[in-house]
């Protein structure tokens, strides 16, 4: 099968995020198309080398998927804390702060990667900003009163370091989208966010916002993938970047079963 650069970019960084992976590990598993991309490949090293893992989806996407997989999965409750989560981004900056909830699953992801001792993001080298709020800064929020909970976002907006304001609730075809907890979305086109952590922090100030798509000091790790096999691993706590490239010809088949 034929991939796009970008494919070939997140398909390279989630097979390299695998070998993260330990024998025994709890591990949870994202969301989105890079994600789906990770759990293929661990599903494939679990049937054909065995490794033992326990993992915790984070949505009922990404958990149909890997129970086709043979993954064995358990809930975060059962699990308790994780040894890792694997996730995608929509945007990550220089200190790896993040926006995510493109794929509408930001509220089980942040439960997830925050009750995990690592949180190790796989992305396309497109996903990297100098400054985060090129892409809509989701927000979820539960049903009730929620035009109330708009003014209120509105009011947030007004003191904080942002360039644009506009505010859309996610749609799913002619009705709201619904999360996997059962409340909608607004997205915020801000354009720039100056200062994430304060408006992460203010966003969920009000009592109709559930969690926003900032996750601000949560992810340590980054793996960027590049559509000619090039993989750039940044670790924060270790201070350290390192390239590797994985040998990619025409003929090489490592997407092969995609
Ligand atoms: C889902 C997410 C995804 O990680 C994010 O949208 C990136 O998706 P993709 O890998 O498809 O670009 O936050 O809620």
């Amino acid at each position: 099968m034929s991939l796009s650069p970008i494919d070939r970019a997140k398909v390279v960084a989630a097979r390299r995020a695998v070998d993260f992976i330990e024998d025994g590990m709890k591990v949870g598993l994202g969301t989105g198309s890079t994600a789906a991309f990770m759990v293929r490949r661990l599903g494939e090293v679990v049937r054909e080398e065995g490794l033992r893992v326990t993992a915790v989806p984070t949505s009922t996407r990404t958990a149909e998927l890997a129970a086709e997989l043979g993954i064995p999965l358990t809930t975060l409750d059962e699990a308790g804390w994780l040894d890792v989560t694997i996730d995608g981004a929509d945007e990550f900056d220089g200190a790896l702060n993040l926006v995510k909830g493109g794929g509408g699953a930001l509220l089980r992801e942040k439960i997830v990667a925050t009750a995990s001792d690592r949180m190790i993001v796989i992305a396309d080298a497109a996903k990297e900003v100098g400054m985060l709020g090129a892409f809509d800064l989701p927000v979820e929020v539960i049903p009730f009163g929620m035009q109330a909970t708009r003014t209120l976002i509105e009011e947030v907006l007004a003191g904080q370091d942002v360039m644009g304001r506009a505010i859309t609730l996610r749609m799913a075809g002619e009705r709201p989208f619904v999360t996997d907890e059962g409340n909608h979305i607004f997205d915020l086109s801000l354009a720039r966010i100056g200062n994430p952590g304060s408006l992460a922090l203010m966003l969920n100030q009000i009592p109709g916002v559930v969690e926003n798509g900032l996750f601000i000091d949560i992810c340590d790790t980054v793996v960027i993938g590049h559509a000619d096999g090039r993989v750039e691993l940044r670790d924060l706590d270790a201070g350290t970047v390192s390239i590797e490239r994985s040998d990619l010809g025409e003929g090489d088949n490592i997407f092969a079963d995609l």
